[in-house]
């Protein structure tokens, strides 16, 4: 476990909800610091963490089942705080003893929820008020356990919050940490200040205090290299080290050919002019496309890609020489689903990151960020002084333009996605979206088709723009962004980008389609 080095910390025990990292970013954004780990884990390592309070989360199992997941029952003799959500107030009422029911019907969606006791964990709420909250589950709490009370309850869930407040375990049947819970966070509040007694210390400023030192500490006289891609987690992880060690990181920034306009340039005056850090670009952009000729399969593109970039990166890391570590923006997510019960997910496309870099390369491994979701890395970069467009930035693939582009990648077609792509782009910040939508992009497809302009037939390029809503790229909705916008980028590609006389918007949600178009 990473986390000893904060002093008060909560431990979330994951039971395999869709919710279990919202509820990590609620008690992060109360600054409270806490690590989700899976149910199983041993008790001895739970000690050894020492939380100051401990949540089960929900789950989609019924404590029925054979096999259902199944904590330690020596959690209950720590005397720490735990607070059950929906599967897990049933998993602690069946663990004390309390009987829990399968309801005749599901209870899906919001619910009229009247507060009864008001001390605890709904302190600061009124009694007889009325909250609406989001429920999901089956089974229900029958009977409570021996020593609590019942707080709160709705039309179908008689029970829908209970306590022992002198051991301080408290249960809810409804999800506080989801917004179509709205006054969910008042309640993980109450369980994180009132009932464990922590206090809002987590702050990003702290965090970057703690973490120079702790690298500095660590990396001693060595030598660290790091990738830098222009994205918001290389940026922040190469700031943050250089803040650490200074002229003992060299930064490696590959320029594939596959970038957006602008990009290197871009990259080269933050890193180099502004921060003044020890930059290598390396101009790769022939290298890749010689590679990349007549290659038109998508997985085929992206491990071409992968291949020469650790080809690259290696060549130019041997050149500079005697490093011990390699940096990486690993970020917590990327943790979590690397250690969850559940198991990776299935590939359906093959990200090419820096990650098999280490083993060939006998670096050893810094990832300053690896406890930090991805709101926390924006606001490390805005305590490091980053530009705030980088902060913003939107993820953009690791094989850039090549998985924009269908079919063969070729510099012709590159220029023509890059115009478009600006031009997109561009819009999308005059009509005030940018930060609101997760991605938008040009696409460019291998089709031609018809169109006419002035009195001439043309045979053109058909160019897709794809704008998406989404909360971590796991799940995506298109964006229904103003007819007239559309109109705007529509016009103004076809008017400017030679070789385009069409141009479709993309409707499709994720899943089943994925948001890149390859
Ligand atoms: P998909 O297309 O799988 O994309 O829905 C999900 C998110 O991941 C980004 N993406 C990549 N990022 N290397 C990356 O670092 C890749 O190979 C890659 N492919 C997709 C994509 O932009 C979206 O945000």
């Amino acid at each position: 476990m990473s986390g000893n080095f904060y002093k008060q910390k909560v431990l979330i025990l994951d039971f395999g909800s869709q919710y279990t990292q919202l509820i990590a970013r609620r008690v992060r954004e109360a600054q409270v610091y806490c690590e989700i780990h899976p149910f199983n884990i041993s008790i001895e390592k739970i000690k050894t963490f020492s939380p100051m309070g401990i949540i089960l989360s929900g789950g989609p199992a019924s404590i029925y089942e054979i096999n259902a997941p199944n904590v330690d029952r020596q959690i209950l003799d720590l005397k720490v705080p735990v607070l059950g959500i929906c599967y897990g107030m049933q998993f602690l009422t069946h663990l004390l003893s309390g009987i829990v029911s399968k309801a005749t019907d599901r209870e899906y969606g919001n619910a009229a929820m009247t507060i009864e006791d008001n001390r605890d964990l709904f302190y600061g709420f009124g009694i007889s008020d009325q909250e609406t909250v989001w429920m999901s589950h089956g089974d229900r709490i029958d009977r409570m356990p021996e020593g609590f009370v019942a707080l709160a309850s709705s039309k179908n869930s008689p029970i829908a919050a209970m306590a022992d407040a002198s051991r301080k375990f408290f249960g809810v049947q409804f999800h506080p940490e989801v917004a179509h819970t709205p006054e969910g966070h008042r309640v993980l509040k109450n369980f994180l200040f009132r009932i464990c007694g922590c206090e809002p210390s987590w702050t990003m400023a702290s965090f970057v205090r703690r973490t120079i030192r702790k690298q500095r500490e660590r990396i001693g006289e060595d030598r660290v290299i790091c990738g830098l891609s222009g994205g918001v987690d290389s940026s922040v992880t190469a700031v943050l080290l250089h803040k650490a060690i200074g002229d003992r990181l060299s930064c490696i920034f590959v320029d594939n050919g596959l970038l957006r306009r602008g990009e290197v340039q871009d990259v080269m005056e933050v890193f180099q002019e502004y921060y003044g850090m020890d930059l290598h670009l390396v101009d790769a952009s022939e290298r890749f496309l010689s590679c990349l000729k007549g290659i038109s399969d998508p997985e085929e593109k992206r491990k071409i890609i992968g291949r020469e970039f650790i080809g690259v990166f290696e060549q130019k890391a041997k050149e500079l020489g005697s490093a011990k570590y390699l940096a990486q923006g690993t970020l917590y997510p990327d943790v979590i689903e690397s250690v969850s019960f559940k198991g990776p997910s299935a590939t359906i496309k093959s990200h090419h990151n820096v990650g098999g870099l280490p083993e060939t390369m006998k670096l050893k491994l810094i990832e300053p960020l690896r406890e930090l979701f991805k709101d926390e890395v924006r606001q490390v970069g805005v305590e490091l002084g980053l530009p705030r467009e980088m902060v913003i930035r939107q993820p953009f693939p690791g094989p850039g333009l090549a998985v924009r582009i269908l079919g063969e990648v070729t510099r012709d077609r590159l220029e023509i996605l890059r115009s478009a792509d600006v031009i997109v782009l561009e819009e999308i910040r005059k009509a005030g979206l940018y930060e609101k939508v997760w991605q938008s992009f040009a696409v460019l497809l291998p089709v031609r088709t018809v169109g006419v302009m002035g009195d001439e037939r043309t045979y053109e390029n058909v160019i897709a723009i794809r704008v998406v809503d989404s909360l971590d790229a796991m799940t995506a909705d298109w964006t229904r962004i103003p007819y007239e916008v559309q109109a705007r980028m529509s016009n103004r590609i076809i008017n400017s980008v030679k070789g385009v006389n069409r141009v479709v918007y993309d409707i499709s949600s994720k899943p089943p389609s994925t948001i890149e178009w390859e």
